[in-house]
């Protein structure tokens, strides 16, 4: 059976609002979900690791959760495929076309990066205003017709992003904004090549979200993404970066995402 339709037969005919994709050390952002389905990705055709036993990153989730947050109904996709785990920039486009089918009109994305802006610290949260695709290579290589042929102006929604900075400052924290820069991993970048991001204009670095915003795009769905920073990039500070750092100061940038996220659903 597709994914689609195993996933109709649990939900019925439910319309989703909207979706959005936990980063690393971000899995708390689901708790907010209630009336939940839960599906396992190995169990969904198309989506990462499925027909497998167990996949993935430590720090990512791998399960489909559809519920309410609020009065909205939303899909929560609790883990990604990155390119450097198997080398497919595409490998999260059919876990996207399955909640586009399911109605959603928005999808929020999370990541955890590395800041360049001396402003913005770890623990805090930086929005995406646009993003360089230096791993350069593209999740709709291979497809056919015009359609792949994605406007990236303003990809990234200048509406939610307005939205979500008022949110923010009512809430008390400020929410800062920047380009993005998808740096293919899974080493992280040298000290040299983040003084080319700089030069190149980015303020964040990581290793995922860009091939996804393509992808949602195409489907016409409306992006909002955010990073928790949980680091500066390398040799901007005297530390050393690791996936465990990663996932520990991810923990901090989450309680601002969980105050952060539902308020933002609800002004969709
Ligand atoms: N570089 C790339 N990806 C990341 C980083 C970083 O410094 N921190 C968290 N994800």
């Amino acid at each position: 059976m597709s994914a689609l339709n195993i996933i109709r037969d649990k939900i019925g005919d439910v319309q989703i609002d909207a979706a959005m994709v936990l980063g690393s050390g971000l899995s708390s952002l689901a708790d907010a979900l209630t009336d939940v389905t839960q599906f396992a990705y190995t169990d969904l055709e198309g989506f990462p690791g499925f027909g497998q036993k167990n996949n993935g990153v430590s720090g990512h989730g791998s399960d489909l959760l559809i519920g309410k947050m609020g009065a909205k109904s939303v899909a929560i996709l609790t883990g990604r495929e990155h390119y450097y785990e198997h080398g497919n920039a595409a490998a999260i486009r059919a876990a996207l076309e399955t909640i586009h089918a399911l109605g959603a009109k928005t999808l929020l994305l999370t990541n955890s990066a590395g800041s360049l802006d001396e402003r913005v610290q770890p623990g805090e949260l930086m929005m995406l205003s646009d993003h360089i695709n230096y791993a350069g290579m593209n999740p709709l290589i291979g497809e056919a017709g015009d359609k792949r042929f994605v406007n990236l102006v303003d990809a990234y929604d200048p509406e939610l992003r307005i939205k979500a900075r008022q949110i923010a400052s009512n809430l008390g924290f400020s929410l800062n904004e920047g380009v993005y820069l998808w740096y293919s991993g899974p080493s992280f970048e040298t000290v040299a090549e983040i003084r080319m991001a700089i030069g190149m204009g980015a303020h964040s670095v990581g290793m995922s979200t860009a091939p996804e915003v393509i992808i949602a795009r195409m489907l016409g769905l409306k992006v909002w993404a955010c990073s928790g920073i949980t680091n500066m990039g390398a040799g901007m500070k005297h530390e050393e970066i690791s996936h465990a750092q990663t996932k520990r100061v991810a923990k901090i940038c989450a309680e601002k995402f969980e105050k952060l996220i539902p308020s933002l659903m609800e002004a969709l």
